[in-house]
């Protein structure tokens, strides 16, 4: 098996219940490659066998323990061009031959819609393969929804509560800034259960002074405060994603989302706001740690049946949660389409109701 992609509370739980079912079958190994493929392509290999004794306990640990990345891959190898610039190789033809020369019989890539476009992939060039669904950002579309998703939705929403009771003692407004990437899942599963003022997200791009109207309207005579959710990807009207070139590396080819809390902040003092403003970027807390219960029985889940479609032998396709059953959907399908928030969501409906400004 294989973990790709950022890590996300959860996979560890994965990788064990594939190993508890696999150990109730005759004949069957599992190993782990470290950082996704890196470990088959790498010479020496870099596997891990993965038995009972291997995985005890590790479904309440964070992260992966056969490490991941999202970087690169075996169609995309970063190599150094004799003019030291970087350029990519495809190395999917060798990954599959060394897949075959080790004696492997099937791969369960665990990750998110990136590392199910090269499950796809693979699978087209004959490797037996079964996706799992991994993100904090719950942006797949062919499952409700994906472990770790609830873990980073936590920890945003206690986030929110403490920034509430200094808010309050200060008079100020809080910009929290949670990840997401190009989805708003997060930051409004957060504003909601924190109980913020306005929720930006990447599908409600948002007028500066409607922010600052509701904002306003949480002060009187100076006294008062105000807590914004930002999504990392939301953006004021017509306006861009925020990002930073700094974190473009090699390799890496997805833009890096940061500097949306501070932007706003900017935005809204230039718009006439007379109040303190202080920024929270909550980054990476969200993604580490210990995983919550309901995020380590969907892993639970997940992982046995990608075991049980392994036996029978339902290859190219991608494990999902269709409420209430644990079922499974072409790969083809499960990269088709994202999931993002629809301005006509339940949740937003809900949002709307109890006065959550979404700065439109
Ligand atoms: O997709 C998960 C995610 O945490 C996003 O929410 C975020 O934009 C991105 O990954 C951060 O990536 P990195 O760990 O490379 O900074």
């Amino acid at each position: 098996m294989v973990t790709g992609g950022g890590d996300c509370p959860g996979l560890n739980a994965v990788i064990r219940a594939i190993v508890k079912r696999a150990s109730k079958e005759k004949d069957w190994e599992v190993v782990g490659s470290i950082e996704a493929y890196n470990g088959i392509l790498r010479e020496p290999t870099e596997i891990m066998i993965l038995d009972d004794a291997a995985v005890s306990g590790i479904h309440i640990r964070g992260g992966t323990i056969i490490g991941t990345t999202n970087k690169g891959g075996p169609f995309a190898w970063p190599v150094k061009l004799p003019d030291g610039t970087w350029g990519e190789a495809d190395r999917s033809d060798e990954m599959l031959r060394k897949l075959q020369y080790l004696g492997i019989d099937a791969v369960i890539s665990i990750g998110g819609e990136g590392s199910q476009r090269i499950s796809q992939m693979l699978y087209e060039k004959g490797c037996n393969i079964i996706g799992v669904p991994k993100t904090i950002d719950n942006d797949l579309s062919a499952t409700d929804v994906t472990f770790g998703f609830q873990t980073s939705v936590q920890v945003a929403t206690e986030a929110v509560d403490k920034l509430v009771t200094t808010a309050a003692s200060h008079n100020r407004v809080f910009i929290l800034e949670v990840m997401g990437r190009y989805a708003g899942w997060i930051a409004l599963n957060a504003a909601i259960a924190g109980g913020a003022e306005v929720c930006l997200i990447p599908e409600i791009e948002y007028d500066i002074n409607k922010v600052l109207d509701k904002v306003n309207s949480r002060f009187s005579r100076d006294r008062g405060f105000a807590i914004i959710v930002v999504a990392e990807g939301a953006r004021p009207k017509g306006g861009e994603f925020a990002t930073n070139s700094i974190d473009q590396v090699v390799g890496y080819n997805n833009l890096k989302l940061a500097g949306a809390a501070a932007r706003l902040k900017q935005e809204l003092t230039m718009a006439g706001c007379k109040y303190d403003i202080r920024e929270t970027v909550l980054g990476h807390l969200q993604r580490g740690g210990v995983p919550v219960a309901y995020d380590r029985v969907l892993a639970t889940q997940f992982g046995v049946k990608a075991f049980e479609m392994v036996l029978e032998g339902k290859f190219g396709r991608m494990v999902n949660y269709r409420h209430p059953n644990v079922g499974s959907v072409s790969l083809l399908e499960a990269i088709e389409q994202y999931n993002f928030v629809k301005p006509d969501d339940a949740l937003v409906t809900a949002a709307r109701g109890v006065g959550i400004s979404f700065g439109d």
